[in-house]
This record gives C-alpha cells, structure tokens and sequence, in this order.
C-alpha cells in the first residue's frame, strides 16, 4: 500500500517513522515533510492547499491511503475534495471532511455540539458581529477571569484570559469588528474560567467504533513554571499520573463516547483523530477543546508508545472494521521535550546548523520539526526544531533520557525549558 502522509510537523516525522515499520506499506510519501520525514520516506514538495496538486499526486504516484497530519487542510475541505472529486474512488483518507473539522475550526459549532449532547464544558455565550452588545452583557454577568475566544483557527492564540473587565470588553469589540483576528474573530465564545489541570485524550474513530490512544500532558508556556507566551507545545508526557482509572472512566462515559455518537446522531461521518483538551476539576473531567487530529508534542510521545502496526489501525478505519481491531499499548512511560529557535514564539532566525548524535540509545527518538536541508548540513527551518523523545519504566527515567538526548543536540540559538513534566514527579 502506497501512503501520503500530509504534513511537515514533528507530529508527521513520528507518524512517519511509525508507518515506515509497517509490513503493509509499499512506498511512504510525505508532503511536504522536514529533513526527519526525507530520511524515512520521499518528501513531496506540494502546496497542500492546492488540492487539484494534491489529487495529481495521488494519481501520479499509485497512493491508496492520504493521512492528513494538520488541522488547516481539513478544516479547509481537502477530504472532501479527495472523496468527492470521483477520481480516487477506493482511496482511504484518515482525517474528518470539513463538516466535522468544524469541532476544531469552531469554538461555536463545538460548544453547540456539546450542549446538544449534554457533554461537560464551561457554561458559554456565543456572538457574531450583529451582536456586540449583547455580547458585553452577557460578558458583564460572568465572573472574572474572563475566558473570550476567537470562533475560527488562530494558532493557538485565539484565547484571552484576563482578570480585567475593560480589557475583555475590549478583545470582544476588537474580535467582533475583525480588528484582532480577521475572519477568525468574526464570531466569538465567551465561557466561564474553569480552575483546574489540564491533560488530553485521544481516540481514533470511523465513525462507529472507537479505540483510545495514550493520553497525554503538554506543556504550552514558553517559560519555566508554565510562564510567558503560549506556543504550539514544549514538551509531552505520556502517559499522564493524575489521570487515573475513575478519571479515565469519568471521562469515556461522560464525554467519549458521547462525541462518538454525537457525530453519528448529528449525521457527521468522521474518519479521524479525536483529540479532547480537557480540564480535570475537582476530579471530574470538561471539554476544553476539541481538535480534529492529533497534537504536536503529544504524537511524538503517543507513537512510541503504540506497539500496534499503525497501517494496518488505519486499515480496518478504512474499512469500517475498526471495532474488531486490537489494539495494543505500552504501558511504559514516553515524554519529550521540544528544543526551540531563540526568540520563538515570537520572531526567530532560521537556517542554523544543527548537529545531532550519531547513534541514538535503545528506545530514545529524535523527531524533527522544523528541519530542512541546505548544502549538506541539516538546518533549522521553525520555531520548533527537535522532539526529544524517549521511553522507560517511569516519568523519571524518561525524562532524564530526553533531557540526556537534549544536550547531545546542539544549534545557534537552541532554547528549551528544563521543567517538562517536573510536576509529575
Ligand atoms: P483552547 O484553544 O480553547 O484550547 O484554549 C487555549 C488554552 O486556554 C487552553 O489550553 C487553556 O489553558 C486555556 N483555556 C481555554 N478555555 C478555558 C476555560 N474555560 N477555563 C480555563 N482555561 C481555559
Ligand atoms: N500541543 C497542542 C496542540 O497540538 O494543539
């Protein structure tokens, strides 16, 4: 089976390296991948929003499975493009059309959805440009810290929490009016704070069935102690200590499988990651987020940790056979932490020369993020640059295993934070 893997993350070097094992893949391709994807499968330099481009590759290199790795081309409708152009009619596409991508692309739809379904999350508001007004007043009666949020996709920075009347008063007016996030903004959702820890699940779905992957804990400040800008996540540990049994429970009963059967009450057909943020409060777990894939840190401690052949996972998803499928987990534990260009999140340089260690230890993974190649050298190409994985029997280990990784890397510039997953311990 030939397999186009979309994307060029550290999540899509993970899922690649994991594919690469399969015994029932042919030939991998990755578009448009880093210099870690190149040296497991050939990258294709494509504009994957351009999906007449996208449909020509898959003709011209025989691919019978696309696995669409970021939120932005699903969100963006190129599934359906895929199934709906009638030229690919036994393709299998991993990732949900636009229509259930609109949990991530909507903080509206999502929340809707969850009321509809009586899955737990903060109480919310939401408002469109017609509605400023009844949006301050409603902002007005809930109680600080102020949680608004731009509707539409915005890097992760679509969220203002802030102890400030005014200044939430503001952000709405400024998103309403498109002065803050453009069409992103043109809706917004303001909900009630939620006081608690935050963890993630994930599920993969056809639609019917479904099975849980690892969970996860990331580490989104730029700043040791969780301090400073968000970024798109600094670190993962999996699996996540204070997630235990009950809450584990807790949260199939009351908010997994609800979406699954949402979707299918809702007639959302979906074939895809199900990523839930969740807040652990008090014990009992609420929906934070929803995303349509799955995360980046978090797949670069989750593949690992998966002893199953993916490909065939992918396989009976296809299929519409996911619930005869087994599928089997390591229950060791796997972190990373994430080594960044200097002055990420904000502006960096690129094109620094990396050098990475020759041999890597048993069960220690370097996934590459932003990496490219220029004139023999592999060099930084992001923000994020490398995943510093690494399993063993316990967080600790773990993590003294990718802190251990970490140091052996080195770039101009390279930055990471020294805590991930301290407060496990
Ligand atoms: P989101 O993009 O919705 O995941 O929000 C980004 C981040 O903002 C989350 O990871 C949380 O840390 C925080 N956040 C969002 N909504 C809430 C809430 N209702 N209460 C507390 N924190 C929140
Ligand atoms: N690490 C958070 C995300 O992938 O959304």
């Amino acid at each position: 089976m030939n397999v186009l893997l979309i994307g060029s993350g550290g999540r899509e070097h993970a899922l690649a390296w994991k594919l690469a094992q399969s015994s029932f893949l042919t030939q991998l391709f990755v578009a448009p991948g880093n210099a870690g994807t190149a040296a497991l499968a050939s990258n294709l330099k494509l504009d994957v929003s351009n999906h007449d481009a996208v449909s020509r590759n898959i003709k011209k290199h025989g691919i019978n499975m696309v696995v669409v790795g970021p939120e932005a081309p699903l969100v963006d409708g190129l599934v359906d493009h895929l199934l709906d152009c009638g030229k690919h009619p036994e393709l299998v596409v991993i990732g949900p059309r636009r229509e259930g991508a609109q949990l991530e692309g909507s903080k509206a739809f999502a929340k809707e959805f969850m009321r509809r379904h009586n899955i737990p999350t903060a109480r919310y508001g939401s408002f469109q440009g017609t509605e400023v007004e009844d949006a301050i007043a409603f902002l007005n009666t809930m109680e600080p810290p102020y949680v608004v949020k731009a509707d539409g996709l915005a890097a992760g920075k679509g969220v203002i929490i802030t102890e400030d009347l005014n200044e939430a008063q503001k952000v709405v007016r400024d998103m309403l009016s498109g002065a803050s996030f453009g069409s992103a903004g043109e809706r917004v959702v303001i909900e009630e704070f939620m006081d608690g820890i935050e963890c993630s699940m994930f599920a993969v779905t056809d639609g019917k069935a479904y099975h849980l992957l690892p969970s996860a804990k990331d580490y989104k400040r730029i700043g040791e102690g969780d301090t400073g800008p968000n970024t798109g996540g600094m670190g993962a540990v999996s699996p996540v200590p204070f997630m235990d049994a009950e809450f584990h429970e807790k949260a199939i009963n009351q908010i997994i499988i609800p979406t699954v059967k949402g979707l299918a009450a809702d007639d959302i057909a979906y074939n895809g990651f199900l990523f839930f943020g969740l807040m652990k409060v008090g014990g009992d777990p609420y929906v934070v987020e929803y995303n349509c894939r799955l995360g980046d840190p978090e797949t670069e401690v989750i593949v690992p940790r998966i002893q199953s052949d993916l490909l065939h996972l992918f396989e009976n998803m296809g299929a519409g056979l996911l619930s005869e499928y087994h599928l089997q987990i390591d229950p060791r534990t796997c972190s990373t932490v994430m080594l960044v260009s200097e002055g990420y999140p904000g502006t960096y340089k690129k094109g620094k020369v990396i050098s990475v260690p020759e041999r890597l230890d048993k069960d220690a993974f370097l996934f590459h993020s932003g990496t490219s190649r220029s004139r023999g050298n592999m060099v930084t190409n992001g923000g994020r640059i490398l995943a510093c994985s690494a399993m063993a029997a316990n967080p600790e280990n773990a993590l003294k295993k990718s802190y251990a990784l970490a140091n052996e890397v080195t770039f101009d510039g390279k930055y990471s934070r020294s805590d991930i997953g301290r407060d496990l311990l």
